[in-house]
């Protein structure tokens, strides 16, 4: 797929089917995404991927969170897509990089691997929410003290049922101009 291409039909899919890229070609995309800007080439960031059992796991860790009559709701979400990949923000503290810079590292490298997951014909979602600070979900993860959970990139195969509309251009007129 050409790049521009990639860049306008690229769009966040709601529902995901199985299958999902295997452990073997997520790490091949990801290694690819990597060549995302990454000042200091510092690579803060690390990767968990659930799968099957796993997300139920993660549902219960979730539902544990939040009042008993969203519980259900909240244990359903993994389920969303086949395969989860969690995002962590793993920053370095001996560079003088600052945090934030990081932080924009992982957001490129998380970008780069969305367009060629499209690229390949799979889908994507970045997720979100509370829960990701929650202790609950910290320990499910293994977190260690200095990384950040930023969310999950759920993955899978686009459900044709629920397309959504691709972009013809994005219109940012507004937001550009010189001094
Ligand atoms: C950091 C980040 C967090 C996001 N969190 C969520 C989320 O929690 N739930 C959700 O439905 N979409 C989430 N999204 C996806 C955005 O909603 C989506 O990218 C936006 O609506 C634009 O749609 P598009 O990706 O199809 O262009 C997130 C995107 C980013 C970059």
């Amino acid at each position: 797929m050409e790049l521009t291409e990639a860049l306008l039909t690229r769009r966040s899919r709601q529902y995901l089917l199985e299958p999902a890229p295997s452990g073997e070609e997520l790490i091949d995309l990801i290694r690819q995404a990597s060549s995302a800007p990454d000042h200091g080439l510092l690579r803060p960031w690390r990767w968990v991927l659930l799968r099957g059992a796993q997300r139920d796991a993660l549902g219960a860790a979730l539902a544990s969170t939040v009042p008993e009559d969203v519980r259900d709701r909240a244990a359903a979400k993994p389920l969303r897509a086949p395969l989860l990949a969690s995002i962590i923000f793993a920053p370095r503290t001996a560079t003088k990089v600052p945090e934030w810079e990081q932080l924009a590292a992982v957001s490129a490298l998380v970008t780069c691997l969305e367009l060629l997951l499209h690229d390949r014909g799979w889908g994507s979602i970045w997720r979100t929410g509370e829960t990701v600070a929650s202790p609950a979900v910290r320990e499910f993860l293994q977190l260690r003290e200095n990384e950040r959970l930023l969310g999950w990139l759920y993955i899978g195969t686009p459900d044709p049922r629920n397309s959504p509309v691709p972009r013809k251009h994005c219109s940012i007129t507004d937001r550009v101009s010189s001094v």
